[in-house]
């Protein structure tokens, strides 16, 4: 798993430790694997789990990293939009270069093709939306409104073309924005989407310094490792020539989550929600995207899954990440 110490790279190694199968069998092992932060090895698995810092824009590094021939491989190794945005040469090199070196050192291993799940985002769409968000689908053109949209739209069509010459066998996932991120707040443009949540229910205070009808396409960390593990274990031939599509997820503009939050932890806890006026480099990443609802429908019907309301979304947090409680309240 290449970013396997970032936000969804932990949660799926967590779950992983817990329930050990993929495609039907036992996990034999698994190697976390990232550049930045030195994985934490999930407690509790029936089978050894390293954790490893490397580089994969390191092209010795990647041949190194797949000359054990894992069958499955999770790409999740990214510079985040916000940073691919302020830092060109960056973005490109991570999301870009490294997901090509990745790529080439599995076309460099003979007679190995092995699933490789390629983390994309809605945000390689980037409008003008048509009026019906049904007419949104996943044949919608791609036209990326930041640096990072582009450097995975281009990873997609890079997955693609390695699966058609059967060098490896790609699902790309257009994943939504995964809300509520635990943590602390990160360099994603679209954190502003999970802070207005997150830190208000932990009681402390958070600036929102965007409009409240920018629209966004949500689903919880939950749904994320369910959409990795599925896209894993997916039949090929449901796949078609088409590897990359949109994952479901749940429709709100920031006013929305706001009333939502209201309605689960009440007003006291919206208190905490401090607005300023709009930040001009965050306003523009959150109107490039200003997503519609997207209808998802090849995901649906391949069994992708998630969550119906941006309520739902909050409880999932309050449960998983707050003990079930919100600070200072009786739920
Ligand atoms: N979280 C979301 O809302 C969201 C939405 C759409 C797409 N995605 C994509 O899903 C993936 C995982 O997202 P996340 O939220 O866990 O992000 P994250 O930033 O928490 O994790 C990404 C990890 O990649 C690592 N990394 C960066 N450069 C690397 C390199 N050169 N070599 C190896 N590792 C490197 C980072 O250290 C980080 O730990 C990313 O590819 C991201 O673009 C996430």
């Amino acid at each position: 798993m290449l970013g396997g110490g970032g936000m969804i790279g932990q949660k799926l190694a967590q779950h992983l430790a817990k329930q050990p199968l993929l495609g039907g069998r036992g996990i034999s092992h698994l190697r976390l694997i990232d550049a930045f932060i030195e994985p934490n090895i999930p407690t509790g698995a029936s089978f050894p789990i390293v954790s490893e810092i490397a580089d994969i824009t390191d092209s010795k590094k990647c041949t190194e990293l797949v000359s054990d021939r894992p069958e499955f491989i999770f790409h999740l190794a990214a510079i985040v939009s916000g940073e691919a945005e302020s830092n060109f040469e960056k973005g490109y090199l991570v999301n870009l270069d490294g997901t090509r070196n990745l790529f080439e050192a599995i076309r460099a291993e003979k007679e190995y093709c092995p699933r490789v799940v390629y983390t994309s985002t809605a945000a390689v769409y980037g409008g003008p939306y048509p009026e019906l968000s049904e007419d949104a689908g996943d044949e919608f053109i791609l036209q990326p409104r930041t640096s990072y949209g582009v450097q995975k739209a281009i990873g997609e069509l890079l997955l693609n073309d390695y699966s058609r010459r059967g060098f490896l066998d790609g699902v790309g996932l257009r994943l939504p924005t995964i809300c509520v991120r635990p943590g602390k707040p990160n360099a994603a443009a679209s954190g502003v989407f999970s802070n207005i949540i997150r830190e208000p229910l932990a009681g402390i205070e958070t600036t929102l310094s965007v409009s409240k009808d920018v629209s966004m396409i949500f689903a919880s960390p939950r749904s994320a490792v369910g959409f990795l593990i599925h896209a894993a274990q997916l039949d090929k031939k449901l796949l078609g020539d088409r590897r990359s599509m949109m994952m479901p997820g749940v429709h709100a503009t920031i006013g929305q989550e706001i009333e939502a939050l209201r309605r689960v932890a009440g007003e006291r806890i919206v208190s905490f929600i401090k607005e300023s006026a709009p930040d001009p480099f965050a306003q523009k990443m959150v109107d490039a995207w200003n997503f519609p609802a997207f209808p998802a429908t090849h995901a649906r019907s391949l069994g992708f899954t998630c969550e119906s309301t941006f309520d739902e979304l909050i409880h999932l947090h309050i449960e998983s990440e707050l003990d079930g409680k919100i600070p200072g309240q009786d739920l």
